[in-house]
């Protein structure tokens, strides 16, 4: 999964390419390069690392040409080095390719080019697609990168230039994500949406198996296969700044703070005026087929996994109706047992991880309807789920999910209540009253962030320590498991999460003098057997933090060493509160420990690898 940019136009293309690069960064920063028509040919500059090493190189060597396309890489084929950095090129030099995806076959074909005669500079799967090209050249770059694609199987978004015909800039996307972004007088490609904002709002989403041509003034569409298709224009209403810092230190923190206006945005319009009625007029799905539906399969990957932990509880509290969580990359693999009163639920920020993409198509393939969970309207999985309930978190940037998990719960709860009206399962005042709970959230959340401070010495202490736990039942044991999934992505503490219940079973036998549990411990239903485990690790000489609401505090305090109150909310809606406060705790451990809070190592925003 990388990030891919491209332009063609008047201007100088360096400025826009590397800016670009920053709104993708999040995508992978393992290398990143640029290549420029320049007046002495299609020029290259990589440069291992973060983008800001390639800025400082390209200081030193600017590349001054008004064509161009980059490349931020999160490696897959190869580790990170130079030599695999895009774009990648032939031995003649004459193409360029940047690319977002992976040629499964890419061994295969390497084998077949060598014996050819091709000699490869690099280890990646890309190097094959501009050796293929450059085979394939005959006078006509469109056709060459038709027919090099043909030979080609897995998943790629591609830019590609050649020196041979350089005022074209020929772009496919092929199961990875592409945009084609549409100026005056100058034409752009992205991987993503808010890497052209800078420069338009107009631009065409392609869809799997088709590529554009671009030129300064003009855009082709086409389907691989060559057939021209034409395609309506988005204009996307986005504003810029949205996507930028606004004065927080790390786009984190940022998206920690806009969670109450994600809650409130989430929310709005999806209710009648008097807030008795969820009402979702998006929705494809009928009365009949809600009433038909036999069970649910919840299916994601990482944080959005998670929410869908909260989400089966929802569902299965207010709707009774079975609900399995499902890890996409195992989902799709598995043969899972689904049959047309299925409804499966895919959750993706992004809307475009390859393992929750392949979970829907299972679904679809076995007959299902599927409901998309997603932040990104244009997106892969918006686009082809059956119905779509969009979150409206706004562009989360920072590579640790935090408003997008929240709204993801409330686009949930709005769902479960949809569902209970429907189905009847719940009355019209119980319904009425988990509403009124769920508008009041986001003015309980700002309550939280007012005592940050508080997190923020909490986080200092555990930052000395190098595993912790995190304990809960219920609605607490799935939000334990997305605080401790924060604080290893972006701290690097090692931390597990365990019903509480269950830690006797085993793990018990890691507690030791001063190891930090987290204790999640909202659930009035099951308090008492929390404290009883909370005994239990107290015993064996942890340290224990508790967080509750006020009204349990002073009773806790007799077992635990801190505790932390959140406000009141009914326990089916405790994750959008308790959550926030394991954000902070591992976004200020982070800082504590020096990393780099926004971007983690090793990972990558968007995962369109499976
Ligand atoms: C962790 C995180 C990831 C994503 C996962 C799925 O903070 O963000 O675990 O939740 O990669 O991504 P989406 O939601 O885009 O499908």
């Amino acid at each position: 999964m990388c990030g891919i940019v491209g332009y063609i136009g008047n201007q100088n293309s360096q400025g826009i390419l590397v800016e670009g690069l920053k709104k993708l960064e999040y995508r992978g920063y393992d290398s990143a390069g640029i290549a420029v028509f320049t007046k002495d040919g299609l020029q290259i500059v990589k440069a291992l690392g973060r983008l800001a090493n390639l800025e400082s190189k390209l200081e030193d060597s600017p590349l001054v040409g008004s064509a161009g396309i980059g490349h931020t890489r999160w490696a897959t084929h190869g580790k990170p080095s130079d030599a695999n950095s895009h774009p990648h090129t032939d031995e003649s030099h004459k193409f360029s390719v940047v690319h977002n995806g992976i040629v499964e076959n890419y061994l295969e074909l390497k084998e077949e080019l060598m014996a050819g005669g091709c000699h490869f500079s690099s280890e990646t799967d890309t190097e094959v697609i501009s050796h293929l090209i450059a085979r394939e050249y005959e006078g006509d770059i469109v056709k060459a990168v038709q027919k090099a694609i043909k030979f080609m199987r897995g998943a790629f978004a591609l830019g590609v230039l050649t020196e041979y015909e350089p005022d074209k800039l020929v772009a496919v996307r092929q199961a990875s994500p592409l945009i084609i972004g549409l100026g005056e007088g100058e034409n752009f490609i992205g991987s993503d949406i808010p890497a052209l904002l800078e420069y338009t709002r107009n631009v065409y989403i392609l869809n799997d198996g088709e590529m554009a041509v671009l030129t300064r003034d003009t855009v082709e569409l086409m389907t691989i296969e060559g057939n021209f298709i034409s395609r309506e224009m988005i204009t996307v209403d986005w504003d810029a700044v949205t996507a930028e810092k606004g004065g927080f230190e790390h786009f984190m923190l940022k998206e920690i703070y806009e969670q109450p206006k994600a809650y409130r945005d989430t929310m709005l319009g999806r209710m009648n005026p008097e807030g008795t009625k969820v009402i979702l007029p998006e929705l494809k799905l009928t009365n009949e087929q809600i009433k038909n539906i036999k069970n649910i399969q919840i299916v994601a990957c990482g944080t959005a996994y998670n929410a869908g932990l909260v989400g089966r509880n929802l569902i299965e509290s207010l709707v009774r109706i079975p609900v399995e969580n499902d890890i996409a990359s195992e989902y799709r693999y598995r043969s899972p047992i689904v049959t047309p009163e299925t409804l499966v639920i895919v959750v993706s920020q992004s809307g475009e991880t390859a393992d929750t993409l392949a979970a829907l198509r299972e679904g679809h393939a076995n007959g299902a309807h599927v409901l998309a969970i997603t932040n990104v309207v244009g997106s892969s999985i918006a686009r082809e789920a059956d119905d779509v309930l969009v979150t409206l978190a706004g562009p989360e940037i920072a590579v640790a999910s935090t408003k997008a998990y929240t709204s993801q719960i409330i686009a949930f709860g709005l769902f479960a209540l949809y569902l209970a009206e429907v189905r009847g399962t719940q009355s019209g005042a119980e319904i009425a009253h988990i509403l009124a709970a769920m508008q009041s959230l986001p003015e309980q959340v700002e309550a939280i962030l007012e005592k940050k401070d508080a997190i923020k010495a909490y986080a200092e202490q555990i930052a000395k320590h190098d595993h912790l736990f995190y304990l809960g039942r219920g609605v607490d044991y799935a939000v334990a498991q997305e605080g401790s999934l924060k604080l290893k992505e972006i701290s690097y503490i090692h931390s597990e999460a365990y019903a509480a219940g269950e830690l006797k079973h085993g793990t018990l036998a890691l507690i030791e003098e001063g190891v930090p549990v987290i204790a999640v411990a909202t659930q009035e239903a099951v308090l008492e057997k929390t404290v009883s485990n909370i005994k239990e690790v107290k015993a064996r000489g942890a340290d224990v933090l508790a967080i509750t609401h006020e009204e349990h505090v002073t009773d806790l305090l007799k077992s635990v060493d801190q505790a932390f109150a959140i406000p009141k909310t009914l326990p089916m809606l405790t994750a959008a509160l308790s959550v926030v406060v394991l954000q902070l705790l591992a976004y200020y451990a982070s800082l504590a420990l020096g990393h780099d809070v926004d971007k983690p190592r090793n990972l990558a925003k968007s995962v369109t690898v499976e």
